[in-house]
């Protein structure tokens, strides 16, 4: 029994292999902007000698926390992509202040807003009784993640497996590289070309809003004074402007919360674009893929609100880019035992 089930593992992580080399198949130095590089040093199978049930152990405890709380799934997605806009996907959004570490968590995109840290911590704690000092917290957020997309319905990726963790934290960089929701069009794409992503990405990986919330200070300013002339932005749906003017009044209610997809909040889908043709996303930045006069963008959100499996197979290869941002790999960078401390740190 057990020897037959070592075989299909090992026939499944074979064919996982094999999968994961038809996605990168030639790496050409230089010849790919930061991002986009296959990065030969990760690899999916990377834990498959040293922690082969790393995945199995984030999903068992992510199926708890989402059975706790559906929007947990949503928080985990995101600190990916909070993680990976910050000096590469090193798991720097984790740690908390310390010596010599000013924490991300204190910059503006993140405070009172970014969240499932708790949820990490428990699955590195898991991780680390099963195989101590093995699994780096950069890997951590990224199967996290994943599993979190999984279990909404969403698609599953290969990941590329193999980053290390960072010493440090850099909080101004987190308020210079992470995109306000009020940004235009124009500054998205600026936002996303400094990570090496494209608008292919941009407008796929904006899909990640098919599930969990935004405070009302994040769509404020389109309810009353979006041109800062004292009115709401026109492209805004009227009666979904009215409920959103109900739960988000001129003064206070900053931190009520609304589903960035209101049909479907907690399912991954593709109904955000859906809401986004009829003037229903949430956030500005949403609202802009459609509105914003760019064609190629606008396309791009009717062809996924048409075809999901579009959607799911363009999500799939941003996110996999998205994931291979300047990873720290070999001996750069290091294990942490603890994701909210540098080991130097305990
Ligand atoms: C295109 C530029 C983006 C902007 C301007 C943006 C902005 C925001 C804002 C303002 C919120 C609500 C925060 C709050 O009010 O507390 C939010 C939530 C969220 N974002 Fe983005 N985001 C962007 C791209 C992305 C990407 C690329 C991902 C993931 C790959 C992502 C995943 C999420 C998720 C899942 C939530 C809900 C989190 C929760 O419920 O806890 N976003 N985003
Ligand atoms: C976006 O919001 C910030 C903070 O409220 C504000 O300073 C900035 O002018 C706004 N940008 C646009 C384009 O409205
Ligand atoms: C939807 O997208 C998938 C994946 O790219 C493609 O195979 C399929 O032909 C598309 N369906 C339609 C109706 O265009």
């Amino acid at each position: 029994m057990a020897s037959s089930k070592t075989v299909l593992a090992a026939i499944f992580t074979a064919s996982l292999y094999f999968t994961a080399t038809l996605a990168f198949p030639a790496h050409h130095e230089g010849a790919y902007p930061i991002g986009q590089s296959p990065k030969p040093d990760l690899s999916p199978d990377y834990y498959r000698a040293t922690c082969p049930q790393a995945d199995e152990i984030v999903v068992s405890v992510l199926k708890k926390a989402i059975a706790k709380e559906q929007r947990i799934a949503a928080s985990l997605l995101r600190l990916l992509f909070h993680d990976c806009f910050v000096q590469g996907c090193d798991a720097s959004v984790l740690l908390d202040d310390n010596d010599g570490v000013v924490s991300e968590k204190n910059a503006i995109p993140n405070k009172n807003s970014i969240r499932g840290f708790e949820v990490i911590d428990e699955i590195k704690a898991a991780l680390e009784e099963a195989c101590p000092h093995t699994v780096s917290c950069a890997d951590t957020i990224a199967l996290a993640a994943r599993g979190s997309t999984v279990l909404s319905g969403g698609p599953y990726w290969e990941i590329p497996l193999g980053r290390k963790d960072s010493k440090t934290a850099n909080m101004m960089l987190a308020n210079k590289n992470l995109p306000p929701p009020n940004a235009t069009l124009h500054r998205l794409v600026k936002f996303f070309q400094r990570q090496g992503l494209d608008k292919v990405d941009l407008v796929a990986l904006s899909g990640s809003h098919t599930i969990g919330m935004a405070r009302c200070v994040s769509f404020k300013q389109r309810l009353y004074n979006q041109h800062r002339d004292n009115k709401p932005d026109k492209t805004l749906e009227k009666l979904f402007y009215q409920t959103l003017a109900s739960v988000c009044p001129r003064t206070g209610g900053d931190s009520s919360i609304r589903p960035l997809d209101f049909a479907s909040p907690a399912k991954f889908d593709n109904t955000y674009y859906k809401l986004i043709l009829e003037g229903r996303g949430l956030l500005n930045s949403d609202q802009v893929l459609w509105t914003g006069n760019d064609p190629e963008i606008a396309e791009l959100v009717r062809s996924y609100a048409e075809n999901e499996s579009l959607f799911f197979e363009h999500y799939v290869n941003s996110i996999i880019k998205m994931g291979n941002i300047s990873p720290l790999t070999g001996y750069n960078g290091e294990i942490r035992k603890n994701c909210r401390v540098a080991n130097k740190n305990i």
